[in-house]
Formats: structure tokens, sequence, C-alpha cells
């Protein structure tokens, strides 16, 4: 540990290694992503990166973020519940489809080829191809007239391909489309 912090020192002298003031966006850019998932509200499926788990426990949460001028906006508002479908590399281009054509002009499913699965405990649909779907009813809604309008979910429901594993999910923040990293220690 000592040995790591003496090299710090040393590469600060390096020009690259010294911290400048950045605009707060900047900064903000600077995390390395997000998970990207496909949301289903209703029978509409949204591209959604603004996703984060909420709360553990016995009832676990997770929270969506989703733009008001979005016509999945629109639908979520008159919705009680969404699911989360976590896609993986094989669906790339489906999920870049979903992110750039409105649900307004176009059926999805049709278009993408992928195929709506009726939920068990909700009413949004669920997507066949993707191996994990969470079914959540929604129990708050935060609106701080940001960016985005974000709404917390309840699983209600969750189910997941056995052969699953979470490193085949895939990771976004702006233009960039990653595979989850290598794990370093476990
Ligand atoms: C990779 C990716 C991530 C996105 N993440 C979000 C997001 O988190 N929230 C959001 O409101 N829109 C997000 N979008 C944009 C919407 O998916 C996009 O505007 C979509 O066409 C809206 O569909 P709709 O009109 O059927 O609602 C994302 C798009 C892409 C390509």
């Amino acid at each position: 540990m000592k040995l790591s912090i003496k090299r710090q020192k040393e590469s600060r002298e390096d020009n690259t290694a010294v911290k400048v003031e950045v605009s707060p966006q900047q900064g903000l850019m600077a995390f390395p992503g997000f998970p990207l998932v496909l949301v289903g509200v209703k029978d509409n499926i949204i591209t959604v990166a603004a996703v984060s788990f909420f709360s553990f426990g016995k009832a676990p949460m997770v929270m969506i973020g989703i733009v008001p001028k979005r016509y999945s906006f629109t639908l979520i508002q008159e919705s009680e519940d969404y699911s989360i479908n976590i896609p993986t590399l094989e669906l790339l281009e489906a999920v870049k489809f979903c992110g750039t054509k409105s649900g307004k002009d176009v059926n999805k499913f049709e278009a993408t080829g992928l195929t709506l699965q009726k939920a068990q405990k909700i009413k949004s649909c669920l997507i066949k191809e993707c191996p994990v779907s969470l079914e959540c009813k929604i129990v708050h809604t935060i609106d701080l007239e940001g960016s985005h309008v974000w709404f917390v979910g309840e699983i209600v429901a969750a189910h997941k391909r056995k052969d699953y594993d979470r490193s085949q999910a895939l990771i976004y923040w702006p233009r960039e489309y990653r595979k989850v990293g290598e794990v370093i220690e476990n």
C-alpha cells in the first residue's frame, strides 16, 4: 500500500496526474457507465440507462429515470408498473432500435422481432428474449424538475434464465456501449 502511494506521489509530478477543475457536467461524465436495460411500459419498449438499485432487503426496489418528453413517459404516468429486462450482446441492435424509435410511430415488438411475454403480477409487458425480467410496481415518483423523472419500483416478481450470469449484461454511458469488465476480487 505504502509503495503504491509513493508511486502516486511520483506520478503527480507528471502533468497528466494533476486534477484540474472541470464543469459539473464533465464531472458527471466521469462515471464509467450504467447498466443498459429494456424497460417495458404497457406494451411499449424503451431503452434505458438511467437505472439503479434503490433498496435491498425484504422489498427490493429499483428505479428508472425517464425524460418527460418521451412517449414512454406518457405511458408510465398512466401505468402502475413497468418491467426491467436485461439484454445481452445479441440483442444490441434491438436495444439501439428501441432507444431511437418511438412507440408512438412503430410497434417495437413487430419491428425488432422481440417477443412480448405476459407478466405474472403486473400489466406491463416482459421481453421473452432477455434472460432476466423484473416485474416492478411503482411505489414512488421523484420529480425534481431535472432532466429525468425517477420511478421507484418494488420488484414483485423476477425471472432469470438458468444460464444467465451478470457478466453477460451491457453497460452504457453516452455514445459508448461496453461489456462488463473483469472480476478483480471476489
Ligand atoms: C443507450 C440508450 C440509453 C437511453 N437511456 C435513456 C434513459 O435512461 N431514459 C430515457 O428517458 N431515455 C433514454 N434513452 C432514449 C430513449 O430510449 C429513446 O428516446 C426512445 O426512442 C424513446 O422511446 P419512446 O418514444 O417509445 O418512449 C436512451 C437511448 C439509448 C440509445
